[in-house]
């Protein structure tokens, strides 16, 4: 019987999160729809017992978290210019899985539930650092939607006396990040362009900042959250990110440094539903997790341009 379940496992981060988890010797379930997630991620998580199924429907949820302690609940449809297209599946995919999920989990006993939850969720407030205390201020489908899931965690936790952590990613990025499609992270993008010689297109003028966060960074956390006492994070919400930033532009220079691109990007208008500035106050973690970003940007792009180097997964098709 599987002590972890870990929801969206066939994508970037929850497989990221499954294969530290079979690294420690721990016994592990994955449940994805395979809308978003890839069987080709699966590879080296053979210890893991993997569900083929949608939150989306109760069933599978009830199947998923039986027996199980703790989840991981990463399964999500990401992207914020996907949920401008089509918000409907966004809140279908987020909003209702979560919500199935919590109820399943409850049912089952599951004593505690960590969430994936979004800097989105901040909006475009000037304020900087982003601190746990300001007001949410959703301004894309997406970010309602993952921001419902948060509070929905919140009320699990206080009605339902359930486990529950939210932690508030900001633009994770690394190994596994899916390169292929428009909805994926821009670094993904960048990376599988640069290295094949193709000029990317920057939304708006590159100025735009983001507190990119290596994915081992991220995985930490979970564990962390996974294991803090309840006295000090049921029902919490904290940031989970590095406390710096840097913009599009500058980004974009180190990649071509990374991976020997010489052209200039493309400039294009800025994108629906976009944030201009995001940084983390990630004090509040430190304090209830004891968590400490151990990878920089710097390094773990280089990781990760390596990653997408040897993998190949930058030339494959979506
Ligand atoms: C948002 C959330 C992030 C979440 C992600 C899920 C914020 C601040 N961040 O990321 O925490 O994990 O949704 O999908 O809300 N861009 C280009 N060219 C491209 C692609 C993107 O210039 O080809 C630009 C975008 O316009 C944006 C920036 O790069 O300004 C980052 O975009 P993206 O990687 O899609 O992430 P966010 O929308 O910031």
């Amino acid at each position: 019987m599987a002590k972890y379940l870990v929801t969206g496992a066939a994508g970037f981060i929850g497989r990221s999160i499954a294969a530290e988890l079979l690294a420690r010797g721990e016994s592990v379930r994955g449940i994805d729809s395979l809308i978003t997630g890839k069987r080709a991620n699966l590879a080296g998580l053979e210890a893991m017992e993997f569900i083929e199924g949608d939150l989306a429907e109760p069933s599978a949820c009830a199947k998923a978290c039986d027996g199980v302690e703790v989840i991981f609940h990463e399964a999500a449809l990401a992207s914020v210019p996907r949920s401008v297209a089509d918000p409907v599946a966004t809140n279908v995919n987020c909003v209702d899985a979560t919500l199935n999920l919590l109820v399943a989990a409850r049912a089952a006993g599951v004593r505690r539930v960590v969430y994936a939850g979004s800097s989105s969720a901040y909006g475009d407030t000037p304020t900087l650092p982003k601190q746990e205390e300001m007001l949410p201020n959703p301004i894309s489908p997406y970010a309602v939607a993952k921001l419902a899931g948060e509070h929905y965690m919140r009320v699990f936790a206080r009605v339902y006396g359930l486990e529950t952590v939210v932690l508030r990613y900001f633009n994770v990025f690394g190994p596994y990040q899916d390169p292929t499609s428009h909805y994926s992270g821009v670094l993904a993008i960048f990376c599988r362009m640069l290295l094949a010689g193709e000029q990317p297109t920057i939304h708006g003028d590159g100025e735009q900042s983001r507190d990119f966060t290596y994915i081992d960074n991220v995985v930490e956390a979970n564990l962390l959250a996974a294991s803090a006492p309840a006295a000090k994070v049921a029902g919490q919400m904290m940031n989970a990110a590095t406390g710096s930033r840097i913009t599009l532009n500058e980004a974009f220079k180190i990649l071509c440094e990374l991976t020997g691109y010489k052209g200039k990007p493309a400039y294009g208008p800025p994108r629906a539903g976009d944030v201009h500035d995001s940084l983390a106050d990630i004090g509040r973690a430190k304090e209830l997790l004891g968590y400490e970003p151990k990878v920089d940007f710097r390094e773990g792009l280089r990781r990760t341009v390596e990653w997408y180097r040897e993998s190949g997964a930058a030339s494959e098709s979506a």
